[in-house]
């Protein structure tokens, strides 16, 4: 596996498709680089192609706003694009420009070996969802602001922030969107003394729930907010809310 040094390099000097001819600079990815969560946009734009950074430009300066939200900054997370340079005239990505491209947003998630994947946009959130073996929604508005989970892959994918540069009024649906991003940032706070992790250490309670509950989206599971309310529970309530005879057999 070659070092993050290695493949920047490695990118910045590439010419395995011609936007290596219109480009000023090819532009990898940068952030923490055991970080929890990974953050991947669509390819670089006018300003990120003369600095060769992600995310400085305008949508940068939107995508930070949304960041503040969940009290995040860009060192805590990684961040990078599908394509790594500028896409003349802001056009769509081309088939051959990605099958060439997302090697290197390959290598870096090997890398980095995030907790979760969050694609901004569609075409990022096409390539990895695909690239977990899911099936694509045809319908666009099915694949975001939801946690996916394939072949121990945690996927979220989110709407890129250039939308708001166009339209200011979806402003308040992202931002409530982004928040979701405080939830991924840390395990539920009741997992060590959860009865689910004891089930699941003792094989009678499959991984999914643990990794898109006790440690994905934790605010929607039925126990959290039981707990948080006082609300008495039984040990064998799923965190969907369901019962489990299974479990039940096991408390
Ligand atoms: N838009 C992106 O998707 N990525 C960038 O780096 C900048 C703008």
């Amino acid at each position: 596996m070659s070092t993050m040094q290695d493949l920047k390099s490695e990118i910045r000097n590439c010419g395995r498709c011609p936007l290596a001819d219109s480009r000023n600079r090819a532009v990898p990815g940068e952030g923490d680089l055991s970080a929890r969560l990974f953050l991947v946009g669509q390819a670089p734009g006018v300003d990120e192609d003369e600095e060769g950074r992600v995310f400085v430009g305008r949508s940068g300066k939107i995508l930070g706003e949304l960041l503040d939200g969940p009290g995040l900054s860009r060192e805590e997370i990684y961040l990078t694009n599908l394509i790594k340079c500028f896409l003349p005239g802001y056009r769509r990505p081309k088939r051959g420009e990605i099958d060439a491209c997302s090697k290197y947003l390959d290598r870096e998630i090997e890398i980095v070996a995030p907790e979760f994947l969050i694609p901004l946009g569609y075409y990022p959130a096409r390539y990895i969802l695909h690239k977990y073996g899911i099936n694509v929604p045809e319908d666009k508005s099915e694949i975001f602001n939801r946690l996916w989970y394939s072949r121990g892959q945690k996927i979220f994918p989110l709407g890129h922030p250039a939308i708001l540069v166009y339209d200011k009024e979806a402003r308040d649906e992202m931002v409530e969107n982004y928040d979701k991003l405080r939830v991924l940032s840390s395990n539920c706070k009741w997992y060590e003394v959860c009865p689910m992790r004891r089930f699941n250490e003792r094989g009678v309670l499959d991984d999914r729930w643990i990794e898109t509950y006790c440690k994905g989206d934790w605010e929607s599971c039925q126990r959290y907010q039981m707990e948080e309310n006082g609300d008495p529970h039984p040990d064998y309530i799923l965190p969907d809310g369901s019962l489990s005879e299974r479990l039940r057999g096991h408390s």
